[in-house]
């Protein structure tokens, strides 16, 4: 059978990817998060299986969890990352419900940023932890609501981010288009996607100021979750990624997702790029300790510039 054209673009995607990343380094290690405590996305685990399929591709290694006892000092001093992927809810045990993040854990998490972790938000993560201040700044604003899911156009803002670079100028999707109760821009993120209000039916009422153009993804150089006097690491958040359809390699797709991914991808690689944790400085006070270069390490490597190094998309 001859390939058709989406499966060669994802290859392209792949291969462009993991040719510019440094392979035989010991990976980058990141946490994905999942708990619910309100609404459940039936695409969690289609997400995280994606994620962990790109793995060996961007030299990452996903581990998953919904238990908020792993949110300890010593547990996420060993990643690179933090992922929190359609989080929903906030701290309240119940009978019926898991608190996303007890005190303890908030607790762990804010140190964990505080010694230069990154986080990565997607979808709904920004409808969780709303009573979180360090959360919401991390995340860059707290979702508000949004209309019924159907077919929109996203802009991109700035094509210059490896989370976007890969896109058309305007993007077709089928996506809840969310509204957020802040501007992220506000605390300094940089927006990378917008939505165009024009493509799609909002009959809700915008109560807040999201600043213009609409936000729909952002990065954070340092993020805002930090608290003052501590190193801060990168924090990225994208509202995409409600569907299963969105998370698969839907070859038969015309705008199969391989786009969401290299989106999604692009964004954690270039969290990652701080260079605020092990995997990519030795000095990094979190991160996957396994992979801190040694001089053997570094010696028997091939020579590689600083920027090839650290470069993870063409
Ligand atoms: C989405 O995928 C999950 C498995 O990952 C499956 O359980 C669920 O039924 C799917 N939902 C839809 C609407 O196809
Ligand atoms: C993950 O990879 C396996 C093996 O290639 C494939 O069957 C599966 O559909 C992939 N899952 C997703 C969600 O992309
Ligand atoms: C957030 O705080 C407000 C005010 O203290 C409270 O009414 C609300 O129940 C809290 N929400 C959650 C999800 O904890
Ligand atoms: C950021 O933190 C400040 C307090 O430092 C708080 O007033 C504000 O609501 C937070 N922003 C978000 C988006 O959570
Ligand atoms: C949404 O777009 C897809 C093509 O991307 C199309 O097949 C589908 O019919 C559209 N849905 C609506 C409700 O317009
Ligand atoms: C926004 O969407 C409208 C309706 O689909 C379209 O006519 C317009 O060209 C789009 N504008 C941008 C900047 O994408
Ligand atoms: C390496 O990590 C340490 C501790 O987080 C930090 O102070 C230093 O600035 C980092 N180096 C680079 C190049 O980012
Ligand atoms: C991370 O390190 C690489 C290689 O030294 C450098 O090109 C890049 O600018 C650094 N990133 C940051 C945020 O300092």
């Amino acid at each position: 059978m001859f390939p058709n054209p989406q499966t060669i673009l994802w290859w392209t995607l792949l291969s462009c990817t993991c040719a510019s990343v440094v392979c035989s380094s010991a990976p980058a290690r990141v946490l994905v998060y999942t708990a619910t405590e309100r609404f459940r996305h039936d695409s969690i685990p289609t997400a995280v299986e994606a994620l962990k399929n790109q793995s060996s591709n961007i030299n990452v290694v996903f581990d998953h969890t919904e238990d908020q006892t792993q949110f300890t000092d010593p547990v996420l001093a060993g990643y690179d990352a933090i992922m929190f992927v359609s989080t929903t809810g906030e701290g309240k045990a119940s009978l019926m419900r898991h608190p996303v993040l007890d005190a303890s854990g908030k607790a762990a998490f804010q140190h964990y940023l505080n010694l230069g972790g990154n986080f990565v938000g997607v979808h709904s993560s920004s409808d969780s932890l709303v009573n979180t201040t360090f959360y919401g700044n991390e995340t860059g604003a707290y979702f508000d609501y949004h209309p019924v899911i159907q077919n929109a156009t996203v802009d991109v803002v700035d094509a210059s981010h490896p989370s976007t670079s890969m896109l058309p100028a305007e993007w077709h999707i089928q996506e809840e288009m969310y509204n957020f109760k802040s501007d992220p821009r506000a605390i300094g993120a940089v927006v990378v996607l917008s939505a165009n209000e024009s493509s799609y039916i909002d009959t809700g009422t915008r109560k807040f100021n999201q600043g213009t153009p609409h936000p729909s993804a952002w990065f954070q150089e340092h993020g805002a979750g930090v608290e003052s006097g501590n190193i801060a690491g990168r924090s990225f958040y994208t509202s995409l990624g409600h569907l299963n359809e969105t998370w698969q390699a839907n070859l038969w797709r015309f705008f199969p997702d391989p786009l969401f991914m290299a989106h999604v991808i692009g964004g954690l690689t270039w969290t990652l790029g701080a260079n605020t944790t092990r995997a990519f400085n030795a000095s990094g006070l979190v991160g996957n300790a396994g992979s801190s270069t040694s001089s053997t390490a570094s010696s028997s490597a091939p020579a590689l510039s600083p920027s090839d190094k650290y470069a993870f998309f063409c």
